[in-house]
């Protein structure tokens, strides 16, 4: 017996919220780990813990919150998801659908999602943006896998533009316009999942199929806006160089330290970028 799909269980969850919240947001972001203090750039804060959100998923990552933050960004309603889910967590590549599902009942259009991730391309530096072109995802189910949820989209649906070129080139417009100008880089991310880094080995077989940065999240909300017809664009923040380029051990404080020092110039691009959008 195969189930179907959540959609009552989305819906609970938004219905929860929005009798909650009085904002209608379009706009929506998901901070990686370490970079929850972006959310304080959201004017006229109301947050819902996710614990009272009736089927929500509960953040087990100390670094991430575990609250949606509703408010104005950019002058746009907007939410900003503090503490975002993942498969090394222990859920399954479907329930990693719910909460973009339920932000697509809630209204959002434009997902916005960022990550901390390791440099694999070697002319990359700890503290780069890179703007995400495209993503490799060669391991594991989708978030899609199961009976279609034909409320969002249709089974077979097309990724070839999922990274929008139009919000990819407002990126770099609104980097070059702020104060100091921030340069971007732009490449591919490539998703493993964890919760182990990857291998010197894997690093280098990784490089050489194309990926520019490597992290274990954002694909599955990205795929899962896709579904729904969102425009998404995504941040990858360099928070270290991935396994086997420097001769030291990777760590969790290394990519948190790394993250903090640069959450404000990525706060103050997205600000700009949902201004300008
Ligand atoms: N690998 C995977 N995920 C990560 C890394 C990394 O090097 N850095 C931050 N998140």
């Amino acid at each position: 017996m195969i189930a179907k799909p959540d959609f009552d269980r989305y819906r609970l969850a938004a219905e929860y919220i929005r009798e909650k919240v009085a904002v209608e947001p379009e706009v929506a972001v998901i901070l990686g780990s370490s970079l929850g203090g972006i959310a304080e750039l959201v004017a006229g804060r109301v947050s819902v813990s996710y614990r009272d959100i009736p089927g929500f998923l509960l953040s087990t990552n100390p670094s991430h919150a575990g609250k949606l933050v509703f408010g104005t960004l950019g002058n746009r309603p907007a939410v900003v998801m503090s503490g975002r889910f993942h498969f090394y967590e222990g859920y399954s590549y479907t329930e990693l659908a719910l909460p973009v599902r339920v932000l697509s009942l809630l209204g959002v259009k434009t997902l916005i999602v960022t990550n901390a991730a390791g440099g694999v391309n070697l002319s990359f530096q700890v503290g780069d943006i890179m703007v995400i072109s495209d993503h490799i995802k060669l391991t594991g189910a989708s978030p899609m896998s199961g009976p279609n949820a034909e409320e969002f989209g249709s089974r077979f649906f097309d990724v070839s533009k999922l990274y929008s070129p139009r919000l990819r080139k407002l990126a770099f417009e609104t980097a070059a316009s702020l104060t100091p100008p921030l340069q971007l880089r732009e490449g591919v991310y490539y998703y493993c999942p964890g919760p182990q880094f990857e291998t010197p080995a894997e690093i280098r077989a990784i490089r050489a199929l194309g990926g520019d940065a490597v992290g274990m999240s954002t694909v599955t909300e990205t795929l899962t806006a896709g579904h729904a017809g969102m425009e998404v664009l995504g941040f990858s923040l360099i928070t270290n160089m991935a396994a086997g380029i420097l001769d030291q051990p990777l760590s969790d404080e290394e990519v948190g330290v790394a993250a903090r020092a640069s959450a404000d110039k990525l706060g103050s691009l997205i600000e700009g970028v949902i201004a300008n959008m």
